[in-house]
């Protein structure tokens, strides 16, 4: 379901558009998007990104231009999530607020990553297969593992902070 209120840039391609869910989001020229993807509102999606199938990207998630996130990534905006408040009522809007994080551009998000809320992964970074990323991730580093950590730097841009990081390796 494509919900009227979703903006589309041109050339946006959804080969099955009655297998996603996209609804009061923003979504970049050229950028494609799989199978089974819920794209929230107040979401932004730049352009010529890839959206893999059965990725998640809530409110509050801005994905800049270029960026691939793989399989099954859930991004998350809620750090202490409640159905219900104290009183034991149903959550509405006014009991929690939207965490919100970036994706900078050309990054990529391998398969099955989970995105805590309030973090920002960095230009070109890539983020390894069935990583939790608890916190921002350097331009250009690679960090894989629950919590994520550094373990590399791209290619195409090798960051000297690679030894800065150190033993500890962690995310900064
Ligand atoms: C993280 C990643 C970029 C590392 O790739 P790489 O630099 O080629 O690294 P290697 O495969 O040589 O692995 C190096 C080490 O990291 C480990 N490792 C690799 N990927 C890992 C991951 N996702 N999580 C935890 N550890 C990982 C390997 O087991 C290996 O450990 P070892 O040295 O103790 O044997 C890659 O494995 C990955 O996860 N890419 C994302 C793939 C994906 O999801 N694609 C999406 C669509 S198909």
């Amino acid at each position: 379901m494509i919900s009227s209120n979703a903006m589309l840039g041109k050339g946006v391609v959804i080969h099955h558009p009655e297998l996603v869910n996209l609804y009061g989001c923003t979504i970049g020229v050229g950028t494609r998007i799989g199978t089974f993807v819920e794209i929230q509102k107040n979401a932004v999606v730049g352009s010529d990104c890839k959206i893999s199938s059965h990725s998640f990207i809530c409110e509050g998630v801005t994905i800049e231009d270029g960026v691939f996130v793989g399989h099954g990534v859930m991004f998350t905006n809620d750090r202490h999530p409640r159905a219900v408040t104290p009183e034991g009522t149903l959550q509405t809007d006014d009991d929690w607020s939207v965490v919100p994080s970036v994706v900078r551009r050309r990054a990529s998000i391998g398969s099955n990553a989970t995105i805590l809320p309030g973090v920002t992964i960095g230009e070109g970074a890539l983020v390894g297969a069935g990583a939790v990323v608890t916190r921002d991730v350097p331009d250009h580093a690679i960090v894989a593992g629950v919590p994520a950590r550094i373990v590399g730097w791209t290619h195409d841009k090798p960051q000297p902070q690679a030894e800065a990081a150190g033993s500890s390796g962690r995310v900064s």
